[in-house]
């Protein structure tokens, strides 16, 4: 049971039980069952009906659903700080990166993957990230795969099989789109809720990348796609084709890919993850223009030590609000239950009846405090299932 008021502003993401699209309610309470279900959110002077516990006070700071970063690579050993230098130096990001990461972690025993896995997702945990995905695809090869999906499953239920990353070197091209939709799947899948590809170029073509998800998806796979990362093409319009929970990157994109986003907004959400553009001096996508368009839009980390080594949703937020055009509320609403879209889940993202209770104590008044203090850490407390995992209520 957790009980607790003097909530000075609290995002449910529901409109039908606070003010405007987030669902504000001031000065409000909020009670979750034994199980980590929420209960009830209210008005606090009405708490005394849901609970005769005694309530937390919350100093009158704000609360937010816990967030949801719907696309991490964090199974992997090495980093490539050597490459980032070299970048910031003027060389361009190119996909074959992959390579030297691939090679380390091949190179890796299961428990330093597993530690470095796990750290991250800490880190993550300690920004507010309650909801967390992880992809394989460092591994490249049947045994590196499989052990990658079998730590990514230790960390969380939202799994993605993702050896179609790119080519490893030491196999020739069309055998190894039939390895990742034989073997390298068969031994994947117990540990699997998805499949991805990296469609874009130097890694894998539509054609290619069609097939790897049809033989995901009849396996019982669900469906994502890094679509249009380095250049325009077809990965966008072939996620909206296969009906993908999500398209990720979408940074290059024509009119055409935004209307055929927007003509499939209640399938297919498209994940933005503005701290790639960031490190990989990339354009970013105009987002409010997405979103005036009828896209549905996510924000998420993509966390990897090639395009984006960070863990902060906070951080990403900074950057969707200030650099891509998104106001602090649609920065907030996609980063929680837009990534929850993205993992087609109604229980997390939100602050209702019936959904978890995952949230953030903020050491601020207002969800507008995440943007427009980057940077800075104003996590107060994180409560995961009605339990505080960091911090201190
Ligand atoms: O999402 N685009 C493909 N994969 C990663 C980058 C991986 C890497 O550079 O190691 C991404 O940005
Ligand atoms: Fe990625």
């Amino acid at each position: 049971m957790l009980a607790l008021n003097n909530i000075g502003h609290l995002v449910t993401n529901d409109p039908s039980i606070g003010n405007g699209p987030l669902g504000i309610i001031s000065n409000a309470g909020l009670v979750a069952d034994d199980e980590g279900n929420i209960v009830w959110c209210g008005p606090q002077d009405q708490i005394d009906q849901y609970t005769e516990a005694q309530p937390i006070g919350c100093d009158g700071c704000a609360i937010i659903p816990g967030f949801v970063d719907s696309h991490t690579h964090i199974v992997f050993a090495g980093d490539r700080a050597t490459e980032f230098e070299a970048r910031m130096e003027g060389l361009p990001y190119a996909a074959g990166g992959i390579q030297s990461t691939m090679m380390a972690t091949r190179a890796a025993s299961d428990d330093l993957l597993a530690s470095n896995a796990a750290h991250l997702a800490y880190e993550a945990l300690c920004s507010g990230t309650t909801t967390l995905e992880v992809k394989s695809g460092y591994g490249l090869s049947v045994r590196d795969e499989e052990r990658s999906m079998r730590i990514a499953r230790s960390i969380t239920t939202e799994t993605t099989f993702l050896g179609a990353h790119l080519y490893p070197t030491d196999v020739d091209q069309e055998d190894y789109v039939d390895l990742v939709v034989g073997e390298m799947l068969n031994a994947c899948l117990p540990h699997a809720k998805w499949i991805d590809v990296f469609c874009d170029r130097g890694a894998f073509d539509v054609d290619q990348s069609r097939e790897i998800l049809k033989a995901g998806a009849k396996a019982g796979l669900g469906t994502r796609i890094h679509a249009n990362q380095l250049q325009r093409g077809g990965g966008v319009q072939l996620g909206v084709e296969l009906g993908v929970a999500s398209c990720d990157h979408c940074t290059h994109l024509t009119e055409k890919d935004i209307e055929a986003l927007s003509s499939a907004n209640k399938t297919t959400v498209a994940t933005l993850l503005p701290a790639a553009e960031l490190c990989t001096r990339s354009p970013f996508p105009h987002a409010r223009h997405m979103i005036e368009q009828g896209v549905t839009v996510a924000l998420a980390t993509d966390c990897n030590p090639g395009s984006s080594y960070t863990t902060s949703m906070p951080f990403v937020m900074s950057l969707a609000v200030i650099l891509m055009g998104m106001t602090p509320d649609q920065a907030l609403w996609s980063s929680t239950q837009g990534g929850a879209q993205a993992l087609r889940r109604t229980d997390v993202g939100n602050l209702c009846a019936g959904s978890r209770a995952d949230l953030v104590v903020l050491d601020a008044p207002s969800h507008i405090h995440l943007a427009y203090r980057p940077g800075v850490n104003q996590t107060r407390a994180v409560v995961r299932g009605g339990k505080c995992v960091v911090g201190a209520l």
